[in-house]
């Protein structure tokens, strides 16, 4: 009988996710003691009822890895330390189904796990390796904000989707004489305003590492202005926030969604403008989820691929409690813990930020 190794995707999805799968499963089919199924919906594919477990050949696979989305589904909600059960009383609580869980993967005969996710899902994989079980983890996250990965797979086709959404907005700008602001992801790391701001070539970007000063976005809004003619073009990040100010947002009413939803950050800065006495005609774009749908960059199913073959041969040479990264050009992996231990907030000393200054691009500081 051939081993089994389960994989799955948790978190919010990435564009890459099923180059990764493909990458496992191609490698995976060159041995020939292993087989590779996948967990629908991170582990509630284990412990649905009934359960939600597919297999992963080379014809599942095949031409995937320029699919966005993943072929597993995916899910941000709970998971098997927090499992939202309705109570008799018509509300819910959260439950500890982790036991289960590995009663259920011994059940199934899964040998090692291959977990997809940003750091929520890291986090459970470490707490289950101190369960007992086998698992192997790859980052995933459009916002980049894994400290042991210089890059994850998503986050440059997220960056070249927001830049090309600026490139649009510059011209109607400039058409109208008005001061566009872009609203793009980035809950607590500003790499995609950033790298769009650098990119598409913004008068200022406002990213969470440094709340802004409204009178310096005026300021720098009125020098773009001559005579009521000019243009402004904002790259705001979600998660950015006014001196003083907290981030802009509304509590979720979805069972087992525990992460703020992010909401507003342009519309605010938009009326904080106003209320400062900026004269020019101001529009907002948020472009949300568009920034994580779609085909993967030709980068990111390259980094994903490697991650893929890469956390397979993990598999094969036993190394369990660690995750792949790309560090200094070159394929390698941490543990997990270490993985979760530090948050990859822009440097606000970096040369990328210097640059940005060195071009004009005004940080509302
Ligand atoms: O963490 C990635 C991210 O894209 C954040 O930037 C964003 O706030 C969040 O996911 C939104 O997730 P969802 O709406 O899918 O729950």
């Amino acid at each position: 009988m051939k081993k089994k190794v389960l994989v799955l995707t948790g978190g919010g999805d990435c564009p890459g996710l099923n180059a990764v799968i493909r990458g496992i499963v191609k490698r995976a089919a060159q041995t020939t003691d292993w087989e590779v199924i996948g967990s629908k919906e991170a582990y509630n594919g284990v412990l649905s009822n009934p359960q939600e477990i597919v297999t992963l050949d080379n014809r599942a696979v095949a031409g995937i890895h320029v699919i966005g989305g993943t072929i597993i589904g995916t899910t941000n909600k709970g998971g098997p330390f927090n499992w939202a059960v309705q109570q008799p009383d018509g509300s819910w609580k959260n439950e500890d189904r982790s036991a289960e869980l590995v009663k259920r993967l011994q059940e199934l005969n899964v040998e090692a796990i291959i977990s997809i996710g940003g750091d929520g899902s890291q986090r459970i994989s470490q707490q289950l390796v101190e369960k007992g079980l086998k698992i192997v983890g790859v980052p995933k996250t459009i916002d980049n904000d894994l400290s042991a990965t210089d890059f994850t797979f998503g986050f440059q086709t997220a960056v070249q989707i927001a830049s090309d959404a600026f490139d649009k907005l510059v011209t109607t700008a400039a058409s109208h004489h008005r001061v566009m602001i872009l609203e793009v992801m980035g809950r607590e790391a500003g790499w995609i305003a950033l790298h769009t701001a650098m990119s598409g070539g913004a008068e200022v970007c406002l990213i969470p590492e440094i709340p802004y000063n409204i009178q310096k976005i005026a300021e720098k809004v009125n020098s773009r202005y001559n005579n009521g003619k000019g243009f402004v073009n904002i790259v705001i990040a979600e998660g950015a926030k006014p001196q003083g100010g907290g981030i802009s947002g509304m509590k979720s009413t979805e069972v087992g969604y525990e992460n703020l939803r992010l909401a507003g950050a342009a519309y605010r800065l938009s009326a904080e403008l106003k209320a400062v006495g900026c004269k020019a005609d101001i529009r907002e774009t948020v472009l949300g989820h568009i920034q994580r749908g779609g085909s993967p960059s030709a980068f990111d199913r390259v980094l994903a691929t490697q991650f893929g073959v890469k956390a397979f041969e993990m598999v094969l040479a036993g190394e369990f409690g660690r995750m792949v990264t790309y560090k200094n050009n070159n394929i390698s992996t941490v543990t997990l813990q270490e993985a979760v231990s530090n948050y990859n907030f822009v440097d606000v000393n970096s040369y990328i930020v210097k640059a940005a200054r060195g071009v004009g691009i005004s940080f509302g500081d």
